[in-house]
């Protein structure tokens, strides 16, 4: 069964062809970075009239790259939240249309259920239970998984998203936008510990918050201007990762699972991927990481996503609307 999914959540319109769950047959992205980068963050009208401009011709693409026709899909898929509402409605009004004139299912898919689902994408024979991040630029969240479909939130930021501090602290010293490759990349030439920040609410809890960490930075650079900007991407990276790290490993622990998930945009980050993966391999915790290129907004998380929830729930009602407040569970 092939499932075609749209994502146009943010800035991101993606098309993905998925054959029985897991199989990716194409998966074509459009960013929209250049057009956002000189307001130094994503503008909702902008980025909708841009998923309207391109979602056609990566339609014909997604299609051709499978070599596969429309006839030949199975169902059609499209993040129905959460997200921006103009982009939304844009990949949920075209997966609609299809299905309507080629009569078959369509499916609304959650987007953070998407990026969960990037890690079946990953290992196919991954078995819930497990705990896992879903670190992106909208949210950051630790979800108990007991089964694909059965989601607890057990942790979540009270106020900035990880990816969103990346790309904050990252406009606040200039770097350009996105922040969160950036940040990355400069911090793999710095010595995280000359500069050490604080780690917020650290032995407390599942919950984060990046607020005060951002803020920290900015004073930080204020009181020291001459500081090399790959130590201080590199100590504001570490203070991040070893907040991600140390909370969702003691989720982990809380639940005697065995078996930890990284997803979303923030799961690209280098630092983070190295770190879990370190303390995993001590702690004796089987370590499921998504290759970069499922991290970060796509539409084969997407159709992965709908194949599960088609099997489960059946069809989304063609009326049901696109949701910008849509959480997970
Ligand atoms: O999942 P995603 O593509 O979109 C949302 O659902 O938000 O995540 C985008 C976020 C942005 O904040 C971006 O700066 C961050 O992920 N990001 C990274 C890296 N690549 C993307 N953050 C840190 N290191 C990276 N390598
Ligand atoms: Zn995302």
């Amino acid at each position: 069964m092939l499932v075609l999914a749209i994502e146009s959540s943010c800035d991101e319109t993606a098309v993905a062809i998925v054959r029985d769950a897991t199989v990716v047959c194409s998966s074509v992205i459009s960013s929209q970075v250049q057009l956002h980068a000189p307001f130094g963050g994503v503008v909702p009208e902008i980025a909708s009239r841009a998923h309207l401009e391109q979602i056609q011709p990566l339609l014909s693409e997604a299609l051709r790259e499978a070599s596969v026709e429309l006839d030949d899909i199975g169902a059609f898929a499209a993040t129905e939240g959460p997200g921006l509402a103009g982009a939304l409605i844009v990949g949920v009004a075209a997966a609609k249309t299809l299905a309507l004139v080629f009569d078959k299912p369509y499916v609304g898919v959650n987007h953070h259920e998407g990026h969960l689902y990037a890690a079946l994408l990953q290992e196919p024979q991954l078995l819930a239970p497990f705990m896992a991040l879903v670190v992106s630029g909208g949210h950051t969240m630790i979800v108990d998984v007991r089964a694909f479909g059965d989601y607890r939130i057990v942790g979540r930021t009270v106020d900035d998203a990880a990816g969103e501090a990346f790309d904050k602290v990252a406009r606040f010293c200039g770097l350009g936008y996105p922040g969160g490759p950036i940040i990355d990349r400069l911090a793999a030439n710095g010595d995280p510990n000359l500069v050490r920040l604080p780690r917020p609410m650290l032995n407390d809890g599942y919950d984060f918050s990046f607020s005060g960490l951002k803020t920290a930075v900015v004073r930080f650079k204020q009181d020291n201007p001459g500081v090399a900007i790959e130590d201080l991407a590199a100590g504001f990276q570490a203070a991040a990762v070893d907040v991600l790290c140390t909370k969702l490993l003691r989720a982990t622990e809380a639940a005697s699972y065995d078996t930890v998930v990284v997803v979303g945009g923030v799961a690209a980050n280098s630092g983070l991927r190295q770190e879990i993966v370190a303390r995993c391999e001590v702690t004796d915790v089987r370590c499921v990481l998504a290759d970069r290129h499922l991290c970060t907004d796509n539409a084969a998380m997407i159709a992965a996503a709908a194949s599960g929830q088609l099997a489960r729930l059946g069809p989304t009602d063609l009326s049901a609307p696109a949701r910008p407040g849509l959480r997970l569970s």
